[in-house]
């Protein structure tokens, strides 16, 4: 079984794909909507949400966990592979959700660490302010393709937003507001642009109107889908086989989880994590 952290109900769109990719994956999520969300937190909050959700995760069966969360990785990934789970958990793994983006917007794969890509495109990575400020993408973009021009625009109020129910007026207001500061700083049009938290493929459609027809938005669910299928392949003893179970487990109120927008459908309710 496989387990998928996040701040809340975006990691819901993760594990769409991931089922869609592999029906028969067993999945436990855990949304940390008691603290959701994460976009405006300290760094130590965090990690310390981020490795308690992983370590739920891990006492419930979970062999390798996702952070499904951007924000998440962008902050905890490399303390908690580096410095918890060799003691804590040894015989685990935990991913995050960076590295097929990276990938993708490079054309490099992530080892390939030390050769430069020659792409030059521009890139648009709407994200929140806390993935941003932790440079994960304009770092690991730089080492590979400096070429790459990264515009980034910080969504405040986008995640609450999703999580609240807000509905489709005002959540398109703050959607145009974001493209709209975005294609002023580029300059005129982007080739591309990174939906770089995984609420945001939740109001996908609104960015893709908002943005001009030309420009490519990299799909975040597919790629991580995609790089898990590979890591499934190239660790398949981590991976028993299943029969595609599915829970979906909140650290919040699970009657306040009904009213979240453009959440995929056919999914079990949320039960309380206990
Ligand atoms: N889905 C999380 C991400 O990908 C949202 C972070 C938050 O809770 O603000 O960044």
């Amino acid at each position: 079984m496989i387990g998928l952290f996040d701040s809340g109900s975006g990691g819901l769109t993760i594990l769409a794909a991931i089922r869609s990719a592999m029906p028969d994956m067993d999945i436990l999520y855990l949304g940390d909507h008691a603290n959701a969300p994460y976009g405006h937190r300290s760094n130590a909050q965090i990690l310390d949400w981020t490795q308690s959700g992983v370590s739920a995760l891990f006492d419930r069966g979970a062999s390798v966990v996702i952070l499904a969360c951007n924000t998440a990785a962008a902050i905890a990934l490399r303390t908690l592979q580096q410095s918890w789970l060799a003691n804590a958990y040894p015989d685990r793994r935990v991913l995050g959700v960076l590295v097929p983006m990276v990938e993708a917007v490079t054309g490099q794969p992530w080892h390939a660490e030390n050769t430069r890509s020659d792409h030059d495109d521009t890139v648009i990575l709407f994200a929140t302010a806390k993935t941003i400020q932790s440079r994960a993408y304009r770092d690991e973009v730089a080492k590979r393709a400096p070429g790459v021009r990264l515009i980034e625009q910080a969504c405040p109020g986008l995640v609450d937003a999703i999580e609240g129910g807000a509905g489709a007026r005002p959540l398109k207001g703050l959607v145009e507001g974001y493209v709209a500061e975005a294609l002023d700083k580029a300059g005129g049009p982007a080739p591309s642009a990174v939906l770089g938290c995984t609420h945001f493929p939740l109001v996908e459609p609104m960015f893709r109107a908002a943005l001009p027809a030309p420009t490519q938005l990299y799909g975040q669910p597919e790629l991580v889908a995609r790089a898990l299928v590979d890591y499934r392949r190239r660790h398949a003893s981590r991976f028993a086989a299943g029969t595609g179970t599915l829970r979906l487990l909140t650290t919040g109120d699970p009657e306040a989880l009904k009213t979240v927008a453009g959440l995929p459908g056919g999914l079990p309710p949320f039960e309380r994590l206990v």
